[in-house]
Order: C-alpha cells, then structure tokens, then sequence
C-alpha cells in the first residue's frame, strides 16, 4: 500500500482544494470568496453574505431580492415536523433537536439532489435556508417551553428571525436596530471558515453522496463539541464559575498552564490562527456598542476583559500563540440580547449554515472523490483464534 504519512488530527493535510474562503493564520487574516471579513462584516448583510458564499460572486440588488424571496417562500416548516420536536423533552439540548429535526427534513422532502442541475441544487439549499432559521427558534421555544412563532415574510432576515425567538421585544426602534444589527454581524462572522471540523464533516458524510440535509445534520452535530463551536457556552460558563469563585483569574490561568489539570481557558486559542483572530477584533467591537448603546452593566464581561489582559501577559500564552478567538465574546453579547446559554452554539450553526452548503455544493460539484483516511496500525500482530472455553 506504499507510505502512510501519519498527521493525527490533520494538522497538516490540505484534504481539498477550495474557491470560497482564505486563511492566513499567522498574518490573521480571513477573506470570504477574497473579500476581507473587516469589510464585510461592517457593509454587508447576512443575506448577501449567503449568496456570496453559495454563488461566488456578491448579488445584483435583483438577484439579492430573488434569494430573499426564495428564502422566504421556503419558511414554512409542516406539522409533522412541529410534532417531531414537540416529542423532545425540555431538557433535550437545542444543538441536538436541531440536527435530527434537519436530518428529518431528508424524510419530508426524499429526492435526491439532481448535482448536475442548477435549479435543483438551488431548490435544495434555499429549502434548507428557509426553514432551518425556523427550527433555531423553535428549539429556543421548545426549551423554555412557549409557544411557536411563525416566519413573517414581511420582515427582512436578522428581523424575521429576532421575532421568530422573542416576538418584538421592545417598542423603541433603536434598540431594535442595535439588537439586529449585533445579531447580523455575528451571524457574518460566523458564516464561514474553510475546512475545520464541522465543514470537514460535512464534506466527508457528503463525500459518500450522503444527501444535503443529513451531510449539514452531521455538521450541527460535529459543532455541538466545546472545542468547536460548544466553546461559545462553555466561555460563559467558564467566566460565571470564576466569578462564583472570588474573581482570582491568575488562579485560572496558572490552572490552564498546569500540565496536571485538565481545565483550559475556553475561547482561547485556534487550530489555524497563531496571532489573533481577526473575527474577535470585530466581536469585541460589537460587544462594546451593544453594552454601552443598552447601557448594560455586565460583571461577566468585566471579567472576560481582565481574563484577556491577565492571559494575554502570561508568558505561557504568548509563547504558546494563544489569543482570544471569535468565541470568546460572542456567548456574552448573546447572553446581553437574551439568549439562553444553551442556544449560543445554535446561533453558531446558523450562521455557518450557508458555509456548509457551499462547501457540500462545491465537493460534489468538483467530483472529489470519497473521504477516506489511512491509519497506521499499531495493535496485535496476527494471532489463532482460541475457543471461548481455552481462555484465561
Ligand atoms: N488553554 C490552555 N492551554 C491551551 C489552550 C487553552 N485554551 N489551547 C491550547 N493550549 C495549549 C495546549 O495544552 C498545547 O500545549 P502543549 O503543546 O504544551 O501540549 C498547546 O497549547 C497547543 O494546543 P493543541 O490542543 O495541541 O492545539 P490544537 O490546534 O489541537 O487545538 C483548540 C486548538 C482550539 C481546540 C484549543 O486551542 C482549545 O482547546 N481551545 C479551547 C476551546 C475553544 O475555545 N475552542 C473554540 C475554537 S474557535 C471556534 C471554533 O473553531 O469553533
């Protein structure tokens, strides 16, 4: 069979060649389809972010209002599938009944995707656009146990889905728009990040001509884990027990550098980038107009920004390149704008939604060939078979 080279954890292996997202980890830079994600993050809508991803190429104003239209007029999510995730307990976690209730979608809607048309991929993941913004909300609903809001297609996206969770929660407009406008911005920036685990996976179950529904529900549930897009959560909960603690967050950090302890300090640290993340310079921005637009007063971010001071001068963290990333704030704006801290990583998945469509789209477009990694065996040589009653 040749040489294996052995890159556990694929730290090193470029598993694909891709078109929509470039990374420089040690410059920090991300551009989507080349553009710069400071860019887009400040001009752009989520909306447009999709197509760029999907398409390739920024929208005309009409071909942006036929994509919103598409969208929308896939928004509607049928009974059985409302029965399906009435069936979960409360207790279940959101990120679970959101990849079983996408994976349902499979049953709902059988055909497979005809690769070689246009029209029916586009079909498929508008379909998939549309309703999965609706499923988010509804396992936010399911979980604290309130009644289901529908999609009103008057409303544009970031709105649509802020009252799909909330109903309008404020009458001042101006609140509303700074809470739509935090809500868009970190869907952007969530939009997309070339192959780490949860579009690799996506990209492998697809690689087998899995359909598109069951390849994104494999990605929902490769994102769930804390040291993907689970960190988000576990950021917050991290920050309350140091807080619960006393505050000592050198105590935290030493106990992050100790090769003893198993704690890390998460939302620190990133596979690809060893300077900064530039999606956290953006997120930090974000998180201070929300709290001072609001005039919120939050211990929790208080403490997040001293954590990062305290980390950031340890020796142990610089030496090891290990800066705070896009994670680290997200969970505390969510949390300012209401969010339960168990739909955080929810809110992940939805902004990287379009990513992994346009990463399935782009494998099975290309024709690459199915995923399947070699292994270096290390277990026992070849041996007899003994008889149950011979052995000891
Ligand atoms: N706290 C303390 N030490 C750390 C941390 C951390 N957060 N992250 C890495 N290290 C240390 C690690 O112990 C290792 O030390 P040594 O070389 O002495 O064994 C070294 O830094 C390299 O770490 P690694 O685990 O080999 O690096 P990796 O590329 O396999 O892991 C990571 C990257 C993001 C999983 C990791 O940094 C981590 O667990 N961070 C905390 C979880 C987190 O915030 N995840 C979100 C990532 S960004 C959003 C997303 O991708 O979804």
């Amino acid at each position: 069979t040749g040489l294996i080279t052995l890159d556990v954890g694929f730290k090193n292996t470029g598993s694909t060649q891709s078109k929509i997202t470039y990374l420089d980890g040690d410059l920090g830079k991300l551009y989507y389809r080349g553009y710069p994600i400071e860019q887009i993050a400040e001009k752009s809508t989520f909306t447009e972010v999709m197509y760029l991803l999907l398409e390739g190429e920024l929208p005309t104003q009409e071909q942006l209002n036929k994509f919103e239209a598409d969208i929308k007029k896939n928004s509607l999510v049928s009974v059985e599938m409302e029965q399906i995730l009435k069936a979960f307990p409360r207790s279940a976690h959101p990120m679970g009944v959101l990849s079983t209730l996408t994976s349902s979608l499979t049953a709902f809607n059988p055909k497979a995707v005809n690769i070689k048309s246009e029209k029916d991929l586009y079909n498929a993941y508008t379909l998939l656009l549309g309703k999965f913004p609706v499923l988010c909300a509804w396992t936010y609903r399911l979980k604290l146990g309130l009644p289901l809001n529908y999609s009103d297609n008057r409303l544009d996206y970031p709105h649509n889905f802020y009252q799909m969770m909330f109903k309008m929660p404020t009458e001042d407009l101006e609140v509303q728009e700074v809470v739509v406008d935090a809500i868009n911005k970190l869907l952007i920036l969530h939009a997309e990040h070339e192959q780490n685990c949860s579009a690799s996976t996506v990209r492998m179950v697809g690689s087998a001509h899995t359909g598109l529904f069951a390849s994104i529900s494999a990605g929902v549930s490769a994102l769930w884990g804390p040291l993907h897009g689970g960190a988000n959560q576990a950021v917050i909960e991290m920050l309350e027990m140091i807080q619960k603690d006393g505050g000592d967050l050198q105590k935290w950090v030493d106990k992050a550098k100790s090769k003893n302890d198993d704690f890390r300090l998460m939302g620190f640290g990133h596979r690809v980038y060893k300077n900064f993340d530039p999606r956290a310079r953006v997120i930090k921005k974000v998180a201070d107009n929300i709290f001072n637009k609001l005039g919120i007063q939050d211990e929790t971010l208080e403490i997040a920004k001293k954590l990062e001071e305290v980390a950031l001068n340890d020796p142990y963290f610089i030496e090891k390149k290990l800066y705070p990333n896009v994670d680290f704030y997200s969970g505390i704006i969510y949390r300012a704008l209401g969010f339960p801290t168990e739909m955080f990583t929810v809110m992940f998945a939805l902004g990287r939604l379009p990513g992994w469509i346009a990463q399935w789209k782009e494998m099975r477009i290309n024709n690459d060939p199915i995923n399947r990694p070699r292994q270096i065996y290390i277990g026992n040589p070849k041996r007899d078979y003994i008889d149950i009653n011979l052995r000891n």
